[in-house]
């Protein structure tokens, strides 16, 4: 069977982030509960002038700087923060990446699924189209209400991959485990700027879903437990990770390794949860920062998205997956951040009008400028 997978995966997380200190002083609780109860130590902040769109411009940028464009047909944008309710978030992305015309642009919805979703469409494009490369995006604005249970859990993020029957990274795997359940963990109605959730509730439907998938998965054919030296989670936060990587072991009737969770989720606890880009930050991290070479080794998935909609599948690792990767970029981005105060950070949450334009704030490339006649303005400063 052709080989088809990711030849590149990179990513971009805005400037400013403000700790979960800052917000345990403010509600005046115990900042263990965040920096253990549920791992996370910083929220992302995206500027006014930083929207899905900017941030996926900056993670492909990457890509297309060492790559080029050369063979992309396709942009699939994966996200659940939509900016516009007909236009798709790709068309614009496109523009800023100048890619070739010829080329297909879509948006793809079903909350922090719909990248695998995505990713697994590229996959069996590239297949059947082997010199053709798709550009998959995850990218979003994680924003829950202020001083509710889901406000620690905040951030902002995308990943970008470059997906062909060339990989250089990551063979994904054909086989994957499904499951559906129509249930209301977390939405997001469209006269909302924030989501309604069952913060506990969905704790639960995630791993259930987990357990289903893994069980249709293994009923299809896939891999055994014992197989894989990793595994890589939808991370919302990054406790959750923990707890899905000791349910599964328990399900499989194997001693609990942290080890298999750990290094996929050093990026997650500074981010926050990145909705689409979750898992996918959760792999960024897994491959930079595991101590030895991954070349050769399976890498287990599980793509949770609310409402709900699982997948596991499989990636398996490269030789030489290495030289293709962005480590010393995206650690200097993590590094190079600003914290901002509480009133700061209150001060980026709330929504300001953009009409007059909007205040620089961005660190990239990429910049929402305003909007005009309702129409988003978004400026590549290399222009
Ligand atoms: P909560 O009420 O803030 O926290 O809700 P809690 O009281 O349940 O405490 C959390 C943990 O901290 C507990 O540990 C406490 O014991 C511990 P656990 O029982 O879980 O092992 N704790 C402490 N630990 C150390 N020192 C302390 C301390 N105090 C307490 N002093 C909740 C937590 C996750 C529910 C909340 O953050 C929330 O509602 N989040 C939003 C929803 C969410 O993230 N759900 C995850 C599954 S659904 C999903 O992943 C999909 C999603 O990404 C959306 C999409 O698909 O689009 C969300």
């Amino acid at each position: 069977m052709m080989t088809t997978g990711l030849e590149a995966i990179s990513f971009y997380i805005p400037r400013v982030y403000v700790g979960l200190d800052a917000l345990a002083e403010r509600q005046g609780i115990d900042p263990e509960k965040f920096s253990k109860g549920i791992g996370q130590e910083k929220i992302a902040l995206p500027g006014h002038d930083e929207d899905i769109v900017t941030m996926a411009a900056e993670a492909a940028q990457l890509i297309i700087d060492k790559y080029g464009a050369d063979g992309i047909d396709t942009v699939l944008f994966a996200t659940e923060s939509g900016i516009d309710q007909s236009k798709a978030a790709a068309v614009y992305l496109h523009r800023l990446l100048k890619l070739s015309p010829n080329c297909r642009c879509v948006e793809l919805k079903q909350a922090c699924y719909s990248a695998t979703a995505a990713l697994q469409m590229a996959c069996s494009y590239v297949a059947r189209k082997p010199d053709r490369k798709v550009l998959v995006i995850a990218s979003d604005v994680a924003r829950y209400d202020r001083d509710s249970s889901g406000e620690a859990t905040q951030g902002a993020g995308a990943v970008a991959m470059l997906v062909s029957a060339t990989p250089k990274v990551a063979e994904i795997g054909a086989i994957s485990g499904l499951f559906t359940e129509d249930i209301m963990d977390f939405w997001r109605p469209n006269n909302r700027r924030t989501p309604l959730f069952d913060g506990k509730a969905s704790t639960l439907r995630y791993l259930n879903a987990l357990v289903e998938a893994w069980r249709d998965y293994q009923s299809n054919g896939g891999l055994s437990f014992e197989d894989f030296s990793h595994f890589c989670y939808h991370i919302p936060f990054s406790r959750m990770g923990e707890k899905a990587n000791s349910h599964l072991a328990k399900t499989n009737g194997v001693p609990v390794d942290a080890q298999k969770v750990l290094p996929g989720l050093i990026y997650n606890r500074q981010v926050g949860n990145c909705y689409t880009g979750a898992l996918y930050l959760s792999l960024a991290s897994l491959l930079d920062n595991a101590e030895d070479d991954l070349g050769g080794s399976n890498v287990g998935l599980f793509s949770y998205g609310s409402g709900a909609t699982g997948e596991f599948f499989d990636a398996r690792i490269l030789p030489g997956y290495r030289d293709h990767l962005f480590t010393q970029q995206q650690r200097r981005m993590l590094e190079e951040r600003e914290s901002v105060s509480y009133d700061n950070y209150a001060a980026l949450w709330e929504e300001i009008d953009l009409s007059k334009g909007a205040p620089e704030q961005a660190r990239g490339r990429f910049r929402l400028a305003g909007v005009e006649d309702e129409k988003r303005i978004y400026v590549d400063r290399n222009a």
